[in-house]
């Protein structure tokens, strides 16, 4: 194993942004795709631009298309048949951490109208479902005893799909942990790594023999951050200590959670995904480049590379060294799994300058301070940032195949005579796809494509003011309503 991951370390480079990240260089397969793309080019009539046109077929037989939700967003039945409370249901109800104090307690009442959006999926031409289980719906406690009811409703939800011809992609954990182990720690806990074992054995038993396919972290970037260090997410706690100790945590669960399924699922195809932005410098000055190279390290590379066996990118940001004091003999092994597939969810570029705040010393230029074109979240839409984040995950060796397990957009859904007008989200899709695709002409081995998200839904600390989904729902009735996206992706998929 030591010799396994001394030799990765020399096989990888780390990446230098501001030489590296230039559009164009030596691309002989971007060219050819260039040339293709000239013939293709035609005005599209409700946009008036000129665009590409492509289709489904350019990305291959075994392309896989796919939509992606998670528990705590959709579900709602917080408290219904046994379920447990978790961090997410706990810091909604602090007032003031919630967009308007708003919570998941419904959602989109996912819970009772699972067969109706696996129908509505289905109706898209999707063949990919990716859902996240709930801790606490399964282990109330988060350890020890089983919730047979929340078992019951993932099997109907799993076997739902399976009768239409939807494969059901499982993510082991979306950021729902169960409140009674927040109160020991957390992720912050090191025990942590024995609850989420237990767990994971148990739903890969339970769930193995339907499912094939399985992701086992959603986004530690999201919610080690954003939950331990800004504290914005749940569980809302501030400090650095607790953030090292939780990355350190996470990554060793996530590599453990990978063996697991490994040894109870036959024929698996394991999976885990992460947070990816597009980085860039505010300009070629010399620190704002550095501070865009230390933003990279924490955003892009903190949560792959340890896993790969390169360890954390101490280069890029010294702060990290502070986690080896947290290391138990072994831990080095322990943290390195070999995924069959890496996830990579991706939503926007971010430009970056030198600041003065703490360890990263560097902060984001916000999309409406350069002007840039925006979503209802200030995340600047750029397409072209997910080929170069493709690009940037193909760099490493030590991964095999890249599924992009989540993209999509929060933009104006304009809601007329029962139909949902919503061109700009068309229009994200298309730019976005392309961008893949130009990947895989470039070499990148990219499989798969799935659209956050299937229906609206809880957008976390925003609420419901931010829509992501194909659906349009009406959250005072549940009614459902399917927008112009979702039918521009029935006809692409067709
Ligand atoms: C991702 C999360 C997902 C959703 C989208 C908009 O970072 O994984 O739950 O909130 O953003």
């Amino acid at each position: 194993m030591q010799s396994q991951l001394s030799s990765n370390r020399h096989e990888y480079e780390p990446e230098r942004l501001g030489e590296n990240n230039r559009i164009g260089r030596n691309w002989s397969g971007i060219e050819q795709f260039s040339e293709i793309r000239k013939q293709k080019m035609i005005k599209n009539s409700v946009s008036g631009k000129s665009e590409y046109i492509f289709t489904k077929a350019d990305f291959g037989p075994d392309f896989k298309w796919g939509v992606a939700a998670a528990a705590y967003q959709t579900e709602g039945a917080w408290n219904t048949d046994g379920k447990g409370e978790s961090i997410w249901d706990h810091f909604s109800r602090k007032s003031g951490k919630i967009e308007r104090d708003e919570n998941a307690d419904v959602a989109a009442d996912f819970y009772h109208k699972y067969a109706e959006d696996i129908d509505l999926i289905k109706s898209v031409n999707f063949n990919v479902f990716r859902f996240s289980l709930s801790w606490p719906r399964i282990l109330p406690n988060g350890t020890g005893e089983v919730n047979q009811a929340g078992l019951d409703f993932y099997n109907r939800v799993i076997d739902k799909c399976l009768s239409v011809g939807v494969e059901p992609w499982i993510t082991i954990y979306h950021w729902d942990l169960p409140q009674e182990l927040e109160n020991q720690g957390g992720w912050a806990n090191r025990k942590i790594v024995d609850w989420f074992s237990e767990y994971t054995e148990l739903v890969t038993r339970e769930f193995g023999s339907k499912v094939k396919n399985w992701m086992v972290l959603n986004e530690q970037f999201s919610f080690v951050a954003g939950g331990y260090l800004a504290g914005y997410m749940a569980p809302g706690r501030r400090n650095i200590r607790g953030f090292l100790k939780s990355v350190h945590h996470s990554v060793l669960c996530n590599a453990e959670g990978g063996r697991i399924i490994r040894r109870n699922v036959a024929g698996a195809n394991v999976g885990t995904t992460f947070f990816t932005a597009y980085i860039e410098p505010l300009n070629q000055v010399e620190s704002n480049i550095e501070a865009a190279n230390r933003i990279d390290a924490g955003i892009n590379r903190l949560f792959i590379e340890p896993v790969l066996g390169l360890g954390y990118p101490e280069d890029a940001l010294p702060v990290l060294k502070k986690i080896h004091k947290y290391f138990e003999p072994g831990d080095e092994e322990r943290m390195v799994f070999d995924f069959d597939f890496i996830g990579v969810q991706y939503y926007f570029r971010a430009v970056v300058e030198k600041s003065i705040i703490p360890y990263i010393q560097a902060k984001e230029v916000k999309a409406s301070d350069r002007g840039a074109i925006a979503n209802e979240m200030n995340y600047e839409i750029y397409p072209d940032g997910l080929f170069h984040v493709l690009k940037k995950f193909r760099r490493y060796k030590g991964i095999r195949n890249l599924m992009v397990t989540e993209n999509g957009t929060c933009v104006p859904d304009i809601v007329e005579d029962g139909k949902v007008h919503d061109v700009r989200r068309i229009e994200y899709f298309n730019d976005h796809l392309e961008s893949v695709l130009k990947a895989r002409h470039d070499g990148v081995n990219v499989n798969g494509y799935f659209v956050w998200s299937p229906t609206d839904n809880f957008e976390w600390d925003k609420g419901f003011r931010t829509r992501f989904g194909l659906v349009y729902v009406d959250f005072q009735t549940q009614q459902r309503i399917m927008k112009d996206s979702g039918l521009w992706f029935r006809e692409f998929l067709k």
